[in-house]
């Protein structure tokens, strides 16, 4: 077994290798993962045009998203640069009796070399949770344009730096959010991204890149903020009937654990 290494990449990127336990432990298997995958699950078919087109998944992790994707009928190719992630997710969706068969293809590569190795160019990309792992999220950005086919999609989820901030405000940690000291390290097995992004961020990379921000909506308003959790599955549903509720209203949305996008690139006429 190769040894388990937590570096970050020449790139100052982290790949998941050795996360796959702790990242579905502490997100999948949690409440707030199954929050996360019900409200993906209520604004993606809101936010998007979705017409079994064929997806190119960025950074796909464990593999929920090729998944549903494939359900939904589209063609899907998951890049992913963490053999152990890729590995999971391939097991996953082998067991998994409701995908169609062939459906995902899978490429063990990061986003950085797509353009040369699947350089599409792609009707619908999705891109979520990744560019705050990136060294450099604003160039990422750039290379997901260049993915993209005239009149394409991009869904692009980014871990919010100002509910970051919001955050550790909320758990005391006031000198922390005083001085913005918000990233992680990316060490060892810790999950604070390196890299998180703030909305204007999005609106300047996005507008250098000639995209349009079609849609936005914030993912987990509410949850982290919450004194009490949800203790029954009736405070849950309620609870998740609070964040359908708000995720795209102002000022809720911008306080979203996760900020989530439909990026357009216009037609070459436009
Ligand atoms: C927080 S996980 C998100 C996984 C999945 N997209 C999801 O939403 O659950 C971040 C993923 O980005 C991957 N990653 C890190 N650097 C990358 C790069 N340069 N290109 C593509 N993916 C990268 C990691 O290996 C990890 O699987």
């Amino acid at each position: 077994m190769k040894p388990t290494s937590y570096e970050l990449t020449q790139a100052g990127d982290r790949y998941f290798d050795g996360l796959v336990d702790k990242f579905s432990r502490s997100l999948y298997q949690a409440p707030r993962g199954e929050l996360r995958l019900a409200m993906l699950d209520y604004l993606l078919p809101q936010m998007l045009d979705l017409r079994e087109q064929k997806v190119l998944d960025v950074g796909g992790g464990l593999g929920q998203q090729a998944a549903w994707l494939a359900e939904q009928g589209h063609n899907v190719t998951m890049a992913e640069p963490s053999d152990d992630m890729l590995n999971y997710a391939k097991a996953w969706h082998r067991d998994a009796k409701t995908l169609p068969e062939s459906a995902i293809t899978y490429l063990q590569a990061p986003l950085q070399v797509l353009t040369v190795q699947a350089p599409g160019p792609w009707p619908l990309i999705t891109c979520h949770a990744v560019l705050e792992w990136l060294g450099d999220p604003q160039t990422a950005l750039a290379t997901l344009s260049q993915l993209m086919a005239p009149g394409g999609q991009l869904s692009l989820m980014v871990f919010n730096r100002d509910a970051l901030r919001f955050s550790n405000a909320v758990k005391g940690n006031l000198e922390k959010a005083l001085s913005d000291r918000l990233a992680g390290q990316g060490k060892r097995q810790r999950l604070t991204p390196i890299s998180p992004v703030s909305h204007a961020e999005i609106e300047q990379w996005s507008a250098a890149n000639g995209l349009r921000i079609d849609a936005v909506a914030g993912i987990r308003v509410f949850q982290d903020y919450l004194r009490q959790p949800p203790a029954t599955p009736a405070e849950n549903a309620t609870l998740l009937a609070l964040e359908k509720h708000y995720c795209r209203q102002d000022p809720h949305w911008r306080l979203g654990r996760y900020l989530l996008y439909t990026l357009i690139k216009p037609e070459a006429a436009e």
